[in-house]
């Protein structure tokens, strides 16, 4: 069966629809009820590992807000369980034991995505039957960096000291160590592209975290790589690869440099003007964002104007998909992400 909404894909392609495509990220979550009413009884993980469970988690913003596209519920990091690392969820995630040293490096595992990963290809699966065509299922990974940043780490960072302490001292051991994991999150990728989605997101949350020089010379090969193994994968049945959309954050430093790999999709944080970010990955590139999650908290007269200046700093790219600048927030009204959803669909008129 073809897609009943192609508008997503459509702009992925370079197309201009009729109505601007929209999602959000972080769009199942516990700012919905019946989210929340689901997690009272099973834990996150739980949820992940549950292909029925994750699918009809997935839908939960399909039905209620009309959006354009559907994002894969999981987590970044359960791609770990390919690597015997564990991680827990409090609700934050928390790695029992970080890798820091040479010997926790050469220690590591680097199993077999698709196969130890059966429980997300089998969601991926389910939600595409759950979808019955109605939009297009987008697949997503961390990008090399900021998983690497959650391995060394332990969990979320303020000053990523630890993650800068392995890379200014052992920068050989931390090219091998990005070089495997972008290895392993191609595989990964491709395994959920194998097993059904039509579009994929990278997130890399912590690309700010570092300065331009050592983004550019120590993480964005290893993004290149990620992006490049991905786009020359055409799956069976299909005529062509599925679009790559690249989520850096931290985007006022970086856009010049991420926009440099050649993914199908820029996408743009909160932190820079539509306008200005255009200006600064080109005219020919197709831009998704960029609303800050921030303003689903005011009235749903203000989400509306502002949803109608991102439209409008957006005319200059060559495609447009609407977004927020970075996930929505767990204390967002539904009823605002919906107004949000129908402003963008109404356009500029
Ligand atoms: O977008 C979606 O709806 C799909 C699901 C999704 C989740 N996490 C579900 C989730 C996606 C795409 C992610 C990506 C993710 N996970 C990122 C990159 C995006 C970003 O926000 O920068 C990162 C950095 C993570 C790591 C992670 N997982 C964190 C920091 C947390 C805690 C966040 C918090 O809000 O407390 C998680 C847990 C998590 N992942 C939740 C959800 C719905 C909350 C878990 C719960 O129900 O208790």
């Amino acid at each position: 069966m073809p897609l009943q909404n192609t508008s997503f894909l459509d702009a992925c392609r370079g197309q201009r629809p009729a109505r601007t495509p929209v999602w959000l990220m972080r769009q199942a979550g516990r700012y919905l009820p019946e989210y929340r009413a689901i997690r009272s009884k099973v834990s996150f993980l739980e949820l992940c590992r549950t292909p029925e469970l994750a699918a009809e988690v997935t839908l939960q913003p399909i039905d209620r807000l009309d959006v354009d596209a559907a994002i894969l519920f999981s987590d970044i990091l359960v791609v770990f369980d390919a690597m015997d690392v564990a991680v827990e969820f409090k609700p934050g995630p928390q790695l029992p034991s970080p890798v820091r040293t040479r010997a926790d490096v050469e220690g590591l595992r680097w199993g077999e995505p698709v196969g130890e990963l059966e429980y997300v290809m089998n969601a991926v699966r389910a939600c595409k039957k759950a979808l019955a065509d109605r939009v297009p299922l987008i697949g997503f990974c961390g990008a090399p960096f900021t998983t690497c940043s959650y391995l060394i780490e332990g969990g979320g960072s303020r000053d990523f000291l630890e993650v800068k302490k392995l890379l200014f001292t052992e920068p050989a051991l931390f090219r091998s160590l990005m070089a495997n994991m972008s290895d392993l999150l191609a595989r990964y990728l491709i395994g959920q592209i194998d097993a059904g989605v039509d579009a994929v997101q990278i997130f890399d949350s912590w690309a700010g975290a570092l300065g331009p020089r050592d983004y550019i010379e120590h993480v964005l090969p290893h993004t290149r790589t990620l992006v490049e193994r991905v786009q020359a994968h055409i799956p069976e049945g299909r005529d062509q690869p599925v679009p790559v959309i690249l989520f850096a954050r931290g985007n006022m430093n970086i856009l010049g440099a991420t926009a440099q790999v050649p993914a199908d999709v820029v996408g743009v944080d909160w932190s820079i003007g539509m306008d200005q970010a255009i200006e600064i990955v080109g005219s020919d590139r197709v831009v998704q964002g960029n609303l800050d999650p921030g303003v689903l908290l005011g009235s749903p007269e203000l989400i509306r104007d502002r949803v109608r200046d991102v439209l409008r700093e957006a005319a200059g790219a060559k495609a447009h998909i609407f977004n927020l600048g970075h996930g929505i927030s767990r204390v967002t009204n539904p009823d605002h992400a919906k107004a949000m959803v129908d402003a963008v669909h109404e356009g500029l008129g």
